[in-house]
């Protein structure tokens, strides 16, 4: 099915400059870059969009570090975009991601992973949401 996902591309990455790169990688796959914008996230904003993950031991560092710099934020578009987009960055940990993903070429380590990805079609929806108006995306 035709779908939307929402892709940060995280301070690491921006910090390396290699928002054109990750973008190519969509494009090649067949991704389509329907919003996007740069962003210094507040600390409230990161909070919120992570807030699934608030009780994990991870979650002040993975917010002290989505606030270290500004991020790329996109929703993306395709044939099954969000197993697609998550296939391209490969797994959480740079150190499992296989060879030629996101993550395995751009990535340091588990927080400073270069790229996230909705994991499901509900989650995308609420994330695209909560980053993008819905007249800032364009119509299909
Ligand atoms: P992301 O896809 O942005 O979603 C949550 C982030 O938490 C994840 O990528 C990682 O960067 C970070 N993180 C840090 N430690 C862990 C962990 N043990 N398991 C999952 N995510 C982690």
């Amino acid at each position: 099915a035709l779908e939307r996902t929402l892709s940060i591309i995280k301070p690491d990455a921006v910090a390396k400059n290699v928002i054109g790169e990750i973008y190519a990688r969509f494009e090649k796959a067949g991704l389509k870059v329907v919003a996007a914008k740069m962003k210094q996230l507040s600390r409230k904003e990161a909070e919120g969009f992570y807030a699934v993950h608030r009780e994990r031991p991870f979650f002040n560092a993975l917010v002290e570090f989505m606030i270290s710099g500004p991020v790329m934020i996109q929703a993306l578009e395709g044939e099954g975009a969000i197993a697609k987009n998550r296939d391209l960055m490969g797994a959480t940990d740079p150190k499992k991601a296989a060879p030629g993903t996101i993550r395995a070429d751009f990535a340091d380590s588990i927080d400073a992973n270069a790229v996230h990805g909705s994991d499901a079609a509900e989650t995308a929806a609420v994330e695209i949401a909560y980053f993008f108006a819905s007249t800032e995306v364009s119509a299909r």
